[in-house]
């Protein structure tokens, strides 16, 4: 299968290229990545040297070079990764997300039906659906999003239905609860708190910290998502969820446990607008319909996790000094393999 993945140098967009490459590798990938603060070219060291492999450096809302790459590659599918994730930035600066989230998803959307994809696999979340107090959202939930991401998002899912309602474009939606793993930006919750409890840095938890979510392991979403790409149907949305709730102040306090850090490195700083109070996704239908359900429970994929960030602290450590930037700039460039 010739696969466009955009996004591939983020955390979950890593993780899938890793995930498909080693299991189909007869697969063509190209990973389209604009490498923002968030994409990061180490995230895939190892795979650039592969023919079936190549990494090209555009802005999904760029719809020339856009045009121009599918109209070079054909892919057969589509796997759209690419967004700006953090919310605490979409508060501060929501243009950036409305451009990317909702733009860029028009510009390959544009593209998918010009050249004929197969597959078009965009990757949502489940902010789109807002707070739920009990109960857990379904795919036919009303979407009440919170702040400028989780309504980016939500328009985009918007605008790839109308795609397939309109002109027949074959898309699916995946809505998936909390990511945790290996490569994850240390500004999200989990490797923030790893890698300030590493330094003995403060740790800074949102008001009372009992929002609660719902942690599924990266590798049990990338298989999801595979899933989803080869049986989803048509016009479809998938909740992926990790049927794993915990609330924020218990993940902290696990991961100093797990570090042995004392507790009073915790400290509690003003809630931000428009936080979420729990998010709960129904994982019914992608159980009862494409046979999956997530298989890495909290415990040892939260192990695996921070064993991961222990072994890579200077994975770690380069994600806050950005010295993997020039090295892999210049180590790619060299191979032909960034083209900006
Ligand atoms: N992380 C989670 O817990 C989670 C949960 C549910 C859904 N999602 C969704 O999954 C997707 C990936 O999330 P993530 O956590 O890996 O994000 P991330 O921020 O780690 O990675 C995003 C990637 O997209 C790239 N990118 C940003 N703007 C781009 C543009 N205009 N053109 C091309 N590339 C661009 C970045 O360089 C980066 O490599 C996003 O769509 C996000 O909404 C994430």
């Amino acid at each position: 299968m010739k696969v466009f993945i955009t996004g591939g140098c983020g955390f979950i967009g890593s993780n899938f290229i890793r995930y498909f490459a080693a299991k189909y590798p007869r697969s063509e990938i190209l990973n389209v990545d604009k490498l923002t603060y968030a994409g990061n070219l180490e995230n895939l060291k190892g795979l650039e040297k592969r023919k079936s492999y190549r990494f090209l450096k555009a802005d999904i809302a760029n719809a020339a070079q856009m045009k121009k790459t599918f109209k070079n590659f054909r892919p057969e599918a589509v796997i759209n990764f690419a967004a700006e994730s953090h919310v605490d930035r979409s508060i501060t600066k929501p243009d950036t997300f409305l451009k990317t989230n909702f733009l860029g998803v028009g510009v390959l959307l544009n593209c998918a039906l010009e050249y004929g994809v197969e597959r078009f696999v965009q990757i949502s979340t489940d902010e789109v659906y807002g707070s739920v107090h009990r109960g857990k959202f379904r795919e036919d939930s009303v979407l009440n999003p919170s702040n400028p991401y989780s309504a980016s998002k939500a328009a985009a899912d918007g605008l790839v239905l109308a795609y397939y309602k309109t002109y027949g474009l074959p898309v699916v939606i995946t809505r998936s609860s909390n990511n945790y793993g290996p490569y994850q930006f240390p500004e999200k919750f989990i490797p923030l708190v790893v890698f300030n409890a590493m330094e003995n840095k403060k740790i800074p938890v949102y008001g009372d910290g009992l929002q609660v979510r719902d942690w599924l392991f990266v590798e049990d979403n990338c298989r999801a998502i595979d899933i989803v790409l080869r049986s989803g149907k048509v016009g479809e949305i998938y909740n992926i969820g990790g049927q794993h709730e915990r609330a924020n102040i218990q993940v902290v306090k696990q991961i100093l446990r797990t570090l042995d850090k004392p507790l009073t490195l915790i400290e509690h700083v003003k809630d931000r607008p428009g936080h979420d109070r729990r998010y709960a996704l129904s994982i019914a239908k992608i159980k009862r319909h494409l046979g999956w359900q997530p298989k890495t429970s909290f415990e040892s994929g939260f192990l695996k996790t921070i064993k991961w960030y222990n072994k890579n602290r200077d994975w770690l450590k380069n994600t806050q000094t950005g010295a993997y930037r020039s090295f892999y700039r210049k180590y790619y460039s060299k191979l032909g393999l960034t083209e900006t």
